[in-house]
Parts: C-alpha cells; sequence; structure tokens
C-alpha cells in the first residue's frame, strides 16, 4: 500500500498548556533512566484508505483514544522505530540517520500491510517534535532523546484484514544508558526453547509481536542473572541471530569481524554503521551464518577474542558471557574488547559531535 500524497504534509500545532515547569525538568533531565519519562508534547498523523496520510498536528502528550475494536488490540498490526537525537556542544540538536529509520519504517509497513509514510513526512514529524521540545534534549555525557515512531492499526473492525484506518505517532523520552550498569559486559542467556522469528515471518520488522514473543525468554534470562537473551534460528537452532533487542558482533584475532546474515534479523542501523567504521579501518568484515558451536571453539583456541552487542538503545555494549542450559562460553568479569571499546568511542564521537561527520550521519534538527 502506498501513500497518494506527493507533497509534505503541513502540521498543526497545539502547545500544551500543562508544559512541566523547569525545575521539574531538569530534575527528570539529570536521571532520565530508559524509557521512564516523556516529553510535553507528541506528533500525530491520520492515515485512511480513502484520504491518504492528513491532519499531521503537534499536540500535548497524552493518552491515545482507542475504539476497543481497533484492530491493533485484536491482531497486533503494528510497526516502531527507535532512534536518538544529541546535544551537541554548540546548542545544535541532531538526529543519527533519521533517513535509515523512516526507510526501515517503510520496509516494516510492508511486511505488516501499513500504509507507507514518506521519508520526508517521517522527517518533519520529528522535527517538529524535537522544536517544539527542544529543552528536554538533555545535555549530559551519554544522554540523549530518544523518539519512539510508531504506527497502530486504529479501524474499528473485527474482520481479519489489512486496517483501512491507521495512525502513526512520535514520542520522545530523554535516556541515560539502556542498562543501568553502563557499559559493563554484558551476560546473555541462549534460549534453546524458544524462537524469536522464522522464515517467512516478521523477523526483519520492527513490529511488536516480535517482542512480545522474546518476553518469556527474557524473563528467563533475568532468572539466569543474564541482562538479555539470545536467539538462534528457527530451523536448525544452530545459528546465532539477534539479542531481544541488540545485533551482535565477534571479533576474531586476525581483525576479521563477523556479524549474522540478515533474513530473520532485525536490519539495525547500529550494525550498518558498526559494519561500515570496521571497514573502513581495515577490518574485514563479514555478514554469514555463525554457530554457537563456532563460538564455543573460536573463544578456547583464542581465535575469537571479542564480542559485542549493538543497537540504539545499547549502543555497542561488550558481551562478557553466553550462558546456556549445558555450557558457558567467556566469563561476566571479561574484560571489555579494545575494539569493542575503541568502535563505541568513534560512534559516540560522531553521535556527540567530538568526531568529524565524514558519512553525513547526523541531521541537524534544531
Ligand atoms: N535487533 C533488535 C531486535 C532490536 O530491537 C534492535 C533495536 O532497535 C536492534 C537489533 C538494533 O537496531 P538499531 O541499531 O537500528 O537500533
Ligand atoms: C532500540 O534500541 O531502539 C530498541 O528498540 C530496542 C529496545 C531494547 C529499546
Amino acid at each position: 500500500m502506498t501513500t497518494t500524497e506527493s507533497f509534505p504534509l503541513a502540521f498543526d500545532t497545539t502547545p500544551s498548556a500543562a508544559r512541566r515547569a523547569d525545575a521539574e525538568r531538569e530534575a527528570i533531565l539529570a536521571d532520565p533512566g530508559f524509557g521512564k519519562h516523556f516529553t510535553d508534547h507528541m506528533a500525530s498523523i491520520a492515515w485512511s484508505f480513502d484520504r491518504g496520510w492528513h491532519d499531521a498536528v503537534v499536540k500535548p502528550y497524552g493518552p491515545l483514544q482507542l475504539d476497543p475494536a481497533a484492530s491493533v488490540l485484536h491482531y497486533a498490526q503494528e510497526i516502531f522505530e527507535g532512534l536518538k537525537v544529541y546535544r551537541w556542544a554548540d546548542g545544535s540538536i541532531r538526529a543519527f540517520r533519521p533517513e535509515a529509520n523512516a526507510e526501515r519504517l517503510q520496509r516494516s509497513a510492508r511486511r505488516l500491510a501499513l500504509p507507507e509514510l514518506s521519508t520526508a513526512d517521517f522527517l518533519a514529524a520529528i522535527e517538529r517534535l524535537v522544536a517544539i521540545d527542544a529543552d528536554w534534549v538533555p545535555t549530559a555525557p551519554e544522554t540523549s532523546l530518544y523518539l519512539r515512531p510508531f504506527m497502530i492499526a486504529s479501524e474499528a473492525f473485527l474482520g481479519v484484514r489489512a486496517a483501512h484506518g491507521v495512525d502513526f505517532h512520535v514520542i520522545a523520552s530523554p535516556a541515560g544508558a539502556y542498562f543501568p550498569d553502563g557499559v559493563k559486559p554484558l551476560s546473555i542467556w541462549l534460549s534453546q526453547d524458544f524462537s524469536r522469528a522464522g522464515r517467512g515471518g516478521m523477523g526483519a520488522a520492527k513490529t511488536g509481536g516480535n517482542y512480545a514473543a522474546s518476553l518469556l525468554p527474557q524473563a528467563e534470562a533475568y532468572e539466569q542473572g543474564c541482562q538479555q537473551v539470545l536467539f538462534l534460528d528457527s530451523e536448525e537452532r544452530t545459528y546465532v541471530e539477534e539479542l531481544g533487542g541488540m545485533n551482535v558482533f565477534f571479533v576474531h584475532r586476525d581483525g576479521t569481524v563477523v556479524t549474522p546474515a540478515l533474513g530473520t534479523i532485525l536490519e539495525g542501523i547500529t550494525r550498518s554503521s558498526v559494519m561500515r567504521l570496521a571497514e573502513e579501518r581495515g577490518h574485514r568484515v563479514e555478514e554469514r551464518r555463525f554457530t554457537v558451536e563456532e563460538w564455543r571453539e573460536g573463544v578456547e583456541s583464542g581465535d575469537i577474542v571479542e564480542a559485542f552487542a549493538c543497537g540504539t538503545a545499547a549502543v555497542i555494549t561488550p558481551i562478557g558471557r553466553l550462558k546456556a542450559r549445558d555450557f558457558e562460553i567467556g566469563a561476566p568479569d571479561a574484560e571489555p574488547g579494545a575494539l569493542t571499546m575503541s568502535l563505541r568511542d568513534e560512534l559516540t564521537g560522531i553521535q556527540y559531535g567530538r568526531l568529524p561527520d565524514h558519512h553525513g550521519w547526523m541531521r541537524r534538527l534544531a
């Protein structure tokens, strides 16, 4: 389904009459955590089968009104994105590769039979929201404003077909580190019983159902003293796919960097950025099938020297240990890898404006 509109939408703005006072906002920004606090406004655009995208607004943040028969509540026709906005030392506000999020939302929309939102309208929505809530972009080191664009099937209809009424919203949440312990090496739990995605499924789409499928194995991970769950391919239960909310990389002694091939995993924007940065340093980067056995043997022989997770929320975080039912790889107190930390420094350096942006990744919003 494509949209019929050919010009970027114009946004109507209704400023909030209940903006948080400066002192309250500053207290939140001093210790934002992750995903707990939200700014004063949100951006919304409506879509209908007959009118295409229309009614673009920036309005006070608040509850959605949804009919109890809205098909998202029954059939989970929903997609979302996650991207961060940074305050640079010169006071400007920049988003990291927002066009890539717009394009991934379009790919997710195709898979979930939702209407595609143009890149121009996606960017306009985040620009308008960030402009009105600019004071919510934190200034402390390693903090940012996390944007959560999402699209839901809002038509009230219980027949199982693609909805004829859809809403797109963007909300914003000041963010500190995703893992409260910061960049300490992660322990991850190998899910040997559950899969996240299968061939022909929705694994490559950023849709709530994939995360719903991850919650029970993620709860097991917590029980096992691990922070994240690792999923394997659903057919052979052999090949490493990704974590509940992050992609994974393995670094070999000879400098080769390996990451699982696309197909049933989310095509992470951090993943593609890391591949680019590693290649530019002269590392050979391989996207291919990678087994847990190869990981275990590689660590035992000294051939694999580092593993790390990456994603918007997690940035780049070292993996110290994989815990499975009958074996473990690595150790919880493993030292973070040198390449892991140096790629993290380079990526965050670009994001916070400490290093030049040779790739044109940082889009100025304000
Ligand atoms: N894989 C999953 C399942 C995710 O939820 C995320 C986070 O968005 C990623 C990978 C990494 O994607 P990105 O780097 O675009 O944030
Ligand atoms: C993100 O990194 O944006 C995600 O959606 C993953 C989730 C762990 C917050």
